[in-house]
Formats: structure tokens, C-alpha cells, sequence
């Protein structure tokens, strides 16, 4: 039902959008539907080569992808707070970099700059193609829809809009729902944290993976927020982390408690090894996420400009040593899916590089 009703949003925000006349061949020699995008296609080189390593799925494509979510979830239906997908978190970074909830975001703001002001484009539009761009490079990732012609932010979001791991799940699900998310729209978000590692939960060990398999776009880490902790990463446990199944991992309190609770439970199940699923979902939820606080009907569709990533065949495998023996399984009503174990004693997952 959610998911049909942000399919319409959708829907609206495309058809809003400059219609498509034939397409364009820019002098670049890449097509589009909009002359007005042949622009685009040279940043988007611009930020392979020197943002994302040459196209990787790097620390550098995971951060591009939180610090869209960061700029976006300033945003108040209600009035009030920021001006949402407006990219006022890279403009008026040294204020928002301050805020509790953005610690470690000065990485990828710093990275970013001189290549958001090399590029020409508005920081709203440079913040949300660089997310686009950087998880295609992750193996599985949808190809993100993008509009162009965001105009530039005229301020810095307020403090206490982006949700903390130590937060409880009322107030996660109270925030999404104040900036326009229902409980399901917020689990498809979180298929971000497949592709994710902390620096800052636990300082002494940056780059500590959600996941054993962080630079595939897979539905692996719904699955592992699911088995039983064994361990901690670091020397010790932290604010807003819990025991992890597998070591080298870190599990977020935050993702533990939305697997757990009764109105986000069945949702974060329903995606495990669903790929289709649950990248429809998380393609819909970004497009909206996206364009928060902006008129759609001034914007141009340039989402042909993204490039796409390569397949994920899947299925997604239990990491080695477990089974379903070891899930945590709090949504009932749904069957638990038969997944394989990969062969092998337990794994250790390493480190991002570079984090
Ligand atoms: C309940 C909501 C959320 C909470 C509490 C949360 C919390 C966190 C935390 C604590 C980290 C690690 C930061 C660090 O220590 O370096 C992180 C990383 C990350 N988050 Fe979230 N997050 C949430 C939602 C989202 C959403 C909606 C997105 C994107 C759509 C997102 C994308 C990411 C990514 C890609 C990373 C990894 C960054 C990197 O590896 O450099 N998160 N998140």
C-alpha cells in the first residue's frame, strides 16, 4: 500500500517534470532525453575520476550516499526547519559538519568541495547526482533517478533533524514521519546500510562494516542485523551499537530495534533476499527523498546521465557458520526465507580501506 502510494508521488514528479521530446545526442556523443542534461555527462567523469577512485564502491560512494540522506532529512513537512535536498549540508558545512549526528561528515564534505565548485552545478544538485554516481558503483545498486536545476540553498538546516543509532524507534519513526516517511518508506531507506561502515560510532576502529558484503548492494545486512551478537568490534561496545553476529562487524542499535519492533518488523524481514524488491523500493524512497523541499516542476529529469551498475545475481547466503537457527525472526506472519550457508569457518570482515 505505502509502496503504491509513493509510486504515484513518483509517477507525478515525472510527469511534472519537461516532458521528453526525441532524444539528444550531445557533443560528448552520449544520448539523453533533454539537451539541457549534455552537461551533466562530463561531471558525472568528473566525479568518477576524482571523487570515487576511478568508479569504485569505496568509502568515498558510501559517504556521497549518507551525506544526501543528511542534507535531505533536514526537511519539516510541517514548516520550520530546512530546505531539505538542497545541499545546504556541503554550502554551509562548517554549521551543519558541528552537529552531533553529522560527526565524521567533514570527510566527505571536504573530499566533495573542490569538486562542487569545479563542477558548476548548484550544491543541492552536486550533493544528489555525487549519491547517485557513487552507488552505481556498488555492484546491485538501482540506477537513481536524478532532476537537475535544484537552486542554491539559502540556509543551514537546523540541529536534531537527523536520527541518532542511540535513538529509540518512536523517535526514529516520529522523525521520518515529521519529514514525509511512513515506517516501510524508512526500512527501504535503510537498504543504504548495505553498502555502509562506521568511523565514528567506534573511533578506534574506522571503517567498520554493516555487513560482510559492503560493496555489493545486496540484502545481506537485513539478514545479519537479524542473527544472534556474539561479539563487539572494538575493545569494547559503544553508544548506539549492540553485540554484532560476526567479527570485524558493527551492528547499529538503531537498525537492531527497527528489525525487532512490531511496526517495522515484518518490513525489514520482507526484504531479505528479495533484491527486485527491495531496490524498487529504495529507488522510489530516494526519488522522493530527493526532491524534498524542491518544486519538481522547475526541475529538469536528467536521470538518464546516471550510469548504471553491474548485476547482483544473488541469492544472499548466510555468512559461514550460521543458520536459521541463529536469526532473531520477530515478524511472525511472514515465512522466514531458505537461504544456503557459505562453506567455511566464521569470517572476519575487514575493514573499508581509506576510511
Ligand atoms: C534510523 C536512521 C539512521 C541512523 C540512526 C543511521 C546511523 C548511521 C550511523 C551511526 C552511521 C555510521 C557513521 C560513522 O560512524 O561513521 C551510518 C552510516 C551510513 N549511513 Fe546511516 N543511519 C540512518 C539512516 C540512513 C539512511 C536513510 C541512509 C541513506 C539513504 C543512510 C546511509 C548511510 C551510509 C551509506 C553510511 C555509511 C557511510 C560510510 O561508510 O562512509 N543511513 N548511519
Amino acid at each position: 500500500m505505502a509502496f503504491a502510494r509513493l509510486s504515484a508521488i513518483v509517477a507525478l514528479a515525472l510527469g511534472a517534470s519537461q516532458l521528453a521530446s526525441a532524444a539528444t545526442t550531445c557533443s560528448t556523443g552520449q544520448t539523453t532525453a533533454h539537451a539541457a542534461c549534455c552537461s551533466l555527462f562530463p561531471v558525472v567523469d568528473l566525479l568518477q575520476k576524482e571523487l570515487f577512485d576511478g568508479g569504485e564502491c569505496g568509502e568515498e560512494a558510501h559517504s556521497a550516499l549518507r551525506l544526501s540522506f543528511h542534507d535531505a532529512i533536514g526537511f519539516s513537512t510541517k514548516g520550520g526547519k530546512g530546505g531539505g535536498a538542497d545541499g545546504s549540508i556541503l554550502a554551509f558545512n562548517k554549521t551543519e559538519n558541528a552537529f552531533h549526528a553529522n560527526a565524521g561528515i567533514d570527510d566527505i564534505t571536504d573530499r566533495q568541495f573542490p569538486v562542487f565548485v569545479k563542477s558548476g552545478l548548484s550544491a543541492g544538485d552536486f550533493v544528489h547526482l555525487a549519491a547517485a554516481v557513487g552507488i552505481a558503483n556498488c555492484a546491485g545498486a538501482p540506477s537513481l533517478l536524478f532532476f537537475s536545476g535544484r537552486p542554491p540553498p539559502v540556509a543551514a538546516a537546523p540541529d536534531l533533524t537527523v536520527p541518532e543509532p542511540t535513538d529509540d524507534v518512536t523517535s526514529i519513526l516520529a522523525r521520518f514521519a515529521d519529514a514525509g516517511f511512513s515506517p516501510p518508506e524508512a526500512i527501504a531507506l535503510l537498504a543504504s546500510h548495505t553498502i555502509a561502515a562506521a568511523d565514528q560510532v567506534d573511533p578506534s576502529i574506522p571503517g567498520t562494516p554493516f555487513d560482510s558484503t559492503v560493496t555489493t548492494f545486496d540484502s545481506q545486512v537485513f539478514l545479519e542485523v537479524l542473527l544472534k551478537g556474539k561479539s563487539f568490534p572494538g575493545a569494547t561496545g559503544q553508544p548506539g551499537e549492540v553485540l554484532s553476529p560476526l567479527a570485524g562487524e558493527m551492528r547499529l542499535q538503531s537498525d537492531f530495534r527497527l528489525s525487532q519492533d512490531p511496526r517495522t518488523a515484518c518490513f525489514w524481514q520482507a526484504f531479505i533476499n528479495q533484491q527486485s524488491l527491495m531496490t524498487f523500493a529504495f529507488k522510489l524512497v530516494m526519488a522522493k527523498m530527493q526532491l524534498l523541499g524542491q518544486d519538481v516542476s522547475k526541475l529538469t529529469d536528467c536521470s538518464d546521465v546516471v550510469p548504471k551498475s553491474t548485476a547482483f545475481s544473488g541469492p544472499i547466503k548466510y555468512p559461514a557458520s550460521f543458520s536459521q537457527a541463529d536469526v532473531q525472526q520477530a515478524c511472525q506472519i511472514l515465512p522466514f526465507p531458505s537461504l544456503a550457508t557459505v562453506a567455511g569457518p566464521a569470517p572476519t570482515v575487514a575493514p573499508v580501506p581509506g576510511s
